[in-house]
């Protein structure tokens, strides 16, 4: 047993129980009830202390349900319509198996629950768990099985693989066995650890520095059904406007309204598709929150609305430190009110971040969240389409590592922090903190300042964010904005993207986006993407080329890159590396109903559009080895290139059969294929019975009525279900939407696709479907009349 164990206390004994909305079991040393959330979703919460006092950040009130049953025998056990649960009498060891009496999940000996100090434990048997996945934002492989893992939100520039905490955390996993997979969300927001079977192969387990012991389980037992009740839980991602899905661009800094508007002009004058254009902090005067720098954008609200006339949205950057400045508003406002995070000797807490010496709003306070939204109604005013949020783990800064910041970046052209090597994590110390240090721990906050930052650190992004986008929906409530953030917890997928964070220009950080994007999106992400082309350090033509091929598949699709780096725009390359770039900028427009699509799925059941392989093989244990590839929704496998000079590489295909986008042959899996990738081509394979649906080309969304609807068919047989809507309003709440059903099936030689209309309630400007077949066939029929149509071989 390990050793911090044998200070610890148990459960104890299970001296009583009874049965009331949950079952409350009352242990010699503490207590526990489990509630029934749904047939396949228990969440157990033990006492501290015999009290239960904790209030979450994530799950909003839900009445458990009462339909389960409890009998005492030589253990006691509930039941309820898909689950049995038992607990031991004398040891407290909970297992719970599913209808047909497999054991799912077990606590290792007496330790499913452990309080030593204020830390909380729970240890977990390790049976035939193959692979640990999501835990939100994460370096390193696919599978965490073996790993550990902290939570603590961390700015950490440097990040590379193997390094344990960054930006977001997200005390979630789902255990991945072929038959019975299951998830876990741990409750609590103080930092907690996950050891996957790194201390032991016998068990793994999860603890938190402080806080309650209140942690979910989900049965699935396929993936995506844990990802569907999770987020059931959690939340999940309203639809994003569909120019949110187009091709976006970004760089630290186009910091005047010339170089923006040229930007603009260049993009329609080579047309090369792009919606969105995002301006990074030299926009703001001093970087100063809220504030226009008038010498730099002379006609801010005039380049905005001449841009939108050209088809471009513009977001702007938001950072929660607000500069200490006698002549700033906002300061002056927020000191008056009293809305900063403040010390436990009520002095106001200051931190470095790049307007120098800031204060930080309190979040956590309803009356703080309202006034940042009505911070934020002024900007909207101006006629911005969304809110990038960046810094807000949060980042702060000490004064002289701030100085040296600014420094490096702003005086001597550093294209990339300066390296300093962090100590590899161990037992008793704790991970070092990269340079950025966070608000210090004596920070307290809320009204009655009852939070420590130790528990609001991880959930300081997501109620920014939060705010964000109450804000937006006051201000604009018709109107569904991009908003896209750095830091989060768990929940943070109810209101926005998220992206990775600062990468680098390197084919490592191509790479590590693979399973980074998997694990995120498994965390219940839908929205996510890393910064396409790298962010620190100078890119170059072939590692552009083939991140750009990739990020056409990312669901998040933004190019972004440092200041002194060089530059990224689509034609920094020269002309030849345009061409292939613009191609696929172009194909990513093509694709665009089949991914709003995906966003509909997401939206509805939590299934996010990037999927590792065993979310649609959730039978097939290569789909863990393969992260190197993934799927964009059900029918698309992506297998990017990333390593340089490489023109081929190997791709496995699970079951089934599979064509190359690009050619159109045919590949039976499940194989390995070692395929051919020229520089312009990144592989992909389409599952025999897609319909994938495609539009024509536009410079941006909306500048072209979709009159066609192409509907490319892949022979074998499937379905999928086409989504629309007006892609911009809440309409689609109120059933302004269309749900098409696609189906192919075998008919003679050829096949039949139907077409059929499972809601019809949004005008769409189809006239036509133009459904194409491998072999290059195409056929038109009219919206009216297409209902089933034969295809012959
Ligand atoms: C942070 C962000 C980065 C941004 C920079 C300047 O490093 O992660 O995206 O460009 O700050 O605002």
């Amino acid at each position: 047993m390990p050793e911090i164990l044998l200070k610890s206390k148990s459960l104890g004994k299970i001296l009583s129980w009874e049965k009331k909305e949950s079952l409350i079991l009352y242990g010699e040393n503490e207590n526990l009830r489990i509630y029934v959330l749904w047939d396949k979703v228990l969440r157990f919460y033990f006492s501290k202390n015999r009290e239960w006092k904790h209030a979450s950040f994530v799950v909003k009130e839900i009445s458990p349900s009462k339909d389960f049953s409890v009998e005492e025998k030589e253990e006691i056990i509930l039941r309820t319509k898909m689950l049995r649960v038992t607990i031991d009498k004398n040891s407290g060891k909970i297992s719970i198996y599913n209808k047909d009496g497999d054991l799912i999940l077990s606590d290792y000996q007496d330790c499913g629950y452990r309080i030593f100090k204020n830390r909380v434990y729970s240890y977990k048997e390790i049976k035939e768990e193959k692979a640990f996945l999501g835990f939100g934002e994460r370096t390193g492989n696919l599978n965490k099985k073996g790993k550990r893992l902290t939570n603590w939100n961390t700015d950490n520039p440097h990040h590379y693989t193997n390094i344990d905490s960054l930006y977001q955390s997200h005390p979630f996993f789902l255990a991945w066995n072929p038959k019975k997979s299951y998830g876990i969300f741990l409750d609590n927001t103080f930092r907690t650890y996950f050891d996957m079977g790194r201390e032991s192969e016998k068990y793994y387990y999860f603890y938190a520095e402080d806080g309650e012991l209140d942690y979910y389980f989900f049965y699935g037992p396929s993936p995506k059904e844990v990802l569907e009740l999770y987020t059931e839980l959690t939340g999940r991602y309203y639809l994003p406007p569909l120019w949110a899905l187009g091709y976006q661009q970004s760089r630290w800094s186009y910091a005047t309204e010339e170089e923006v508007r040229i930007l603009a002009k260049t993009f329609r004058e080579k047309t090369i598709p792009c919606d969105v254009i995002y301006l990074d902090i030299d926009y703001m005067e001093d970087f100063k929150v809220f504030t226009i720098n008038n010498k730099r954008f002379p006609n801010f609200q005039r380049m905005i609305e001449d841009l939108s006339l050209k088809g471009f949205k513009i977001i702007p950057i938001i950072d929660p430190g607000v500069k200490v400045d006698l002549n700033y508003d906002l300061y002056k406002e927020g000191i008056e009110k009293d809305l900063f995070c403040k010390k436990s000797n009520g002095k106001i807490y200051t931190g470095y971040v790049w307007p120098g010496k800031c204060v930080f709003p309190d979040f956590i306070r309803k009356e703080v969240r309202e006034w940042w939204e009505e911070k934020q109604k002024e900007m909207i005013k101006l006629g911005i389409s969304g809110f990038w949020n960046d810094m807000n783990e949060p980042s702060s800064m000490s004064h002289i590592e701030y100085l040296l910041m600014r420094l490096l970046f702003y005086h001597l052209h550093f294209k990339e922090p300066p390296f300093i090597p962090q100590v590899p994590w161990n037992k008793e110390k704790k991970p070092k903190e990269f340079y950025k240090k966070t608000l210090s721990s004596d920070v307290l906050h809320g009204d009655k300042r009852e939070f420590t930052h130790h528990e609001i650190h991880n959930v300081y992004g997501l109620l920014m964010v939060e705010a964000c986008f109450e804000g937006w929906k006051k201000a604009k409530p018709n109107l569904r904005p991009l908003i896209i953030t750095r830091a989060g917890f768990s929940g943070i997928q109810k209101f926005s993207a998220v992206w990775t964070g600062d990468n680098k220009s390197t084919w490592e950080h191509l790479y590590m986006s693979l399973p980074m994007l998997q694990n995120l999106s498994l965390s219940g992400i839908p929205f996510v993407g890393a910064d396409v082309g790298g962010f620190w350090k100078d890119c170059n033509s072939e590692l552009f080329i083939r991140w750009m091929e990739l990020g056409t598949f990312y669901p998040y699709f933004r190019n972004h890159s440092a200041m002194n780096t060089k530059n990224q725009e689509p034609w920094s390359f020269g002309e030849n590396v345009e061409k292939i770039v613009r191609n696929y900028i172009n194909l990513r427009y093509k694709l665009l109903p089949y991914i709003y699509s995906l966003f509909w799925e997401a939206k509805e059941k939590g299934i996010p559009p990037l999927r590792s392989l065993i979310m649609e093989f959730p039978e097939d244990p290569e789909g863990i080895i393969h992260e190197d590839e993934f799927l964009l929704g059900p029918n698309l496998l992506v297998a990017p290139i990333y390593r340089e000079g490489e023109r081929k590489r190997r791709v496995y295909l699970p079951k089934g059969d599979w064509y190359d986008f690009w050619t159109g042959e045919k590949l039976t899996g499940p194989n390995i294929f070692e395929v051919s990738a020229p520089l312009e081509i990144i592989p992909v394979f389409v599952k025999g019975g897609s319909i994938i649906p495609l539009w024509e080309l536009q410079n941006y969304v909306g500048e072209k009525e979709q009159e066609n609807l192409e509907l490319r068919v892949y022979d074998g047989e499937g379905e999928f279900i086409f989504y629309e809507d007006d892609g911009f309003s809440w309409n689609y709440e109120r059933g302004e939407y269309n749900l098409l059903k696609f189906s192919l099936s075998k008919e003679r030689e050829g096949y039949i696709l139907s077409i059929e209309y499972l809601h019809n309630g949004y005008k769409s400007p189809r006239k036509r479907f133009r459904i194409v077949t491998l072999k290059g066939k195409i056929i038109e029929v009219e919206e009216q009349k297409a209902e089933k149509i034969y295809l012959s071989p």
